[in-house]
């Protein structure tokens, strides 16, 4: 159940209004493994209260909270009915109320929950066990006695009234959820198998996004038309290339790759195409070329844009004629071959700088393929965790691994620059190091790659203002998540951020972000 779908639903955004005005208690979304949603998306809504706050801006709070979170599904995981439990405690000492999302088919999809506040009748007795964890948990709170006050209240007769609401609530992702998947398998049984198809060749995916480009590459799978792949580094491209050659009717032919940057000009005009014996020193026989290779099958031209100008003639004739001189020959060879080029750069800027030829452009641009950079279907990385997960582990002969949830929320929350290349590289790292453990926990995190923030925020700055308060909010924005992402480890912050110790320390003080103790406060929000 994808519950991103449902916080928009009118009801549930008014009942989360509703309980954030009357109690100032904050709803969330955990799915069954205990992830919770907001962490999932890199974000963190902390209760509204101090204690809170400070907890999970420390890496042991966020760690604990993020298991509380965990111990609190897993007590109501085998319940069948929509009704509200109270969890006793929290690692602060708080309590959690929870509802569990069981559909009309028996199936838990995980809890909507809250927590970080008190019972009127409990706060007296509850108040030393919270000072001592915030003491355990060396929480920078000023104040003890001013931040319990600030603790949000509710009286046990409310409590009642609050268990309903958070029952509607479910009740009405229930329903809304059965119709929708109604409507689906309709439009399913409408469409016919295509639009129930989420995977072409091993090709992971189920986001939007990935669905329509598998719905491209089922229309050009057993045609011949030539195809551009375009898309960043690591986002698939030459996956994408072998799947629709193994999928296709030229799949008992060879699939032939030439990287084009490989190689100089001469290297890769004698490579494409072949020389005859003689035709430059060292040429002391025939050799044929990888066009001639990959005769009745497809050609992979990765990195087309750093073809250069005399190359790219060389190359349209291809496209266009379907032959070839080889280097030294005097007669035109001929081949039938399906050329997929693929780049990671604007082959049509390239054109309008005069870099790219326009013509060959628009022969290799008959069928465009963007496979979209990771964060843009982030919605895929469950999926692509599992799948990578379950290969490394059946490699390496291991049983079977998953993500604590801590760990996945961080995925969530990273951009992932190299796209789908780095996030396999950083499980096959996990699945090292984890040794023999099932789950692997956020202490194998690289906290470099996998930090929070990783420039999502930076967006939000408007385009206006004077310069120097906007260079300082994004100073302050990069410090504050700097020091999240490096559990307050200064030194390593100041390698990171390229200044000094001191430097950071004195814009630490500058931005009063020491003091308050809390960098998520406006983090996420
Ligand atoms: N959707 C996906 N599902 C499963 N594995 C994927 C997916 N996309 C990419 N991969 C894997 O990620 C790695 C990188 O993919 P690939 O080499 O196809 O990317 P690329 O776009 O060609 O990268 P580059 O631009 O750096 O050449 C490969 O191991 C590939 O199998
Ligand atoms: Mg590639």
């Amino acid at each position: 159940m994808d519950f991103a779908r449902f916080e928009d639903l009118h009801i549930v955004r008014k009942i989360r209004e509703k309980i954030r005005k009357w109690w100032n208690i904050e709803l969330s979304y955990a799915d069954e493994s205990g992830y919770v949603l907001d962490h999932a998306r890199g974000k963190i809504v902390p209760p509204h209260n101090g204690i809170c706050q400070a907890s999970l801006a420390s890496r042991e709070g966020f760690h604990r909270c993020n298991l509380s979170v965990e111990r609190a599904i897993d007590a109501v995981r085998d319940q069948k009915e929509i009704r509200a439990r109270v969890i006793e405690t929290c690692h602060i000492g708080f309590p959690i109320v929870l509802v569990p999302v069981v559909d009309d088919r028996g199936t838990f999809h995980g809890a909507i929950f809250a927590g970080g506040f008190l019972l009127d009748d409990e706060r007296a007795s509850r108040r030393e066990r919270v000072a001592d964890a915030s003491t355990r948990l060396h929480l920078p709170i000023a104040d003890q006695e001013a931040a319990y006050a600030g603790v949000p209240t509710i009286t046990r007769r409310d409590l009642d009234y609050f268990c309903d609401l958070l029952e509607t609530t479910v009740e009405e992702i229930v329903e809304f959820n059965k119709a929708l998947r109604q409507r689906e398998s309709r439009i399913q049984e409408l469409t016919g198998e295509l639009a129930g198809r989420y995977t072409f060749g091993n090709i992971v995916g189920k986001s939007p996004a990935m669905a329509r480009m598998f719905a491209v590459l089922e229309k050009v799978v057993d045609t011949d038309a030539t195809i551009l792949v375009t898309g960043e580094n690591g986002t698939g491209k030459e996956l994408i290339a072998r799947a629709l050659h193994y999928n296709g009717p030229r799949r008992n032919k060879p699939f032939v790759v030439q990287n084009v940057s490989a190689l100089n000009d001469n290297l890769l005009e004698s490579e494409l195409f072949g020389h005859v014996k003689g035709a430059f020193t060292g040429a002391t026989r025939d050799k044929q070329g990888l066009f001639k290779v990959a005769d009745g099958g497809t050609f992979f031209l990765d990195e087309v844009g750093d073809m250069s100008m005399a190359m790219q003639v060389k190359l349209l004739r291809v496209l266009q004629e379907g032959t070839f001189l080889p280097v030294g020959a005097t007669r035109p060879e001929k081949v039938d071959v399906r050329i997929i080029a693929a780049t990671n750069r604007d082959l049509k800027e390239m054109v309008a700088r005069r870099e790219f030829r326009e013509d060959l452009y628009y022969r290799l641009n008959v069928i465009n393929i963007r496979v979209p950079p990771l964060r843009d279907r982030k919605e895929d990385l469950p999926a692509l965790v599992e799948h990578f997960l379950r290969r490394q582990a059946e490699k390496r002969g291991l049983g079977p691994k998953r993500l604590s949830g801590e760990v996945m929320a961080r995925f969530y929350a990273y951009d992932w620059p190299g796209n789908i290349r780095e996030l396999e590289n950083e499980i096959e790292r996990l699945v090292v190091l984890s040794g023999d453990d099932e789950v692997i926990g956020p202490e194998l995190l690289d906290t470099a790659a996998t930090a929070y923030g990783s420039g999502r925020n930076l967006q939000r700055f408007r385009l206006k203002g004077d310069l120097a308060s906007a260079v300082a909010a994004l100073e302050k924005e990069m410090i504050q998540e700097g020091l999240v992402a490096t559990h307050w480890n200064k030194t390593r912050l100041a390698e990171r951020l390229g200044i000094s110790r001191t430097t950071l320390i004195k814009k630490i003080k500058e931005y009063g972000l020491e003091e308050r103790g809390n960098p998520l406060e406006e983090v996420g929000r």
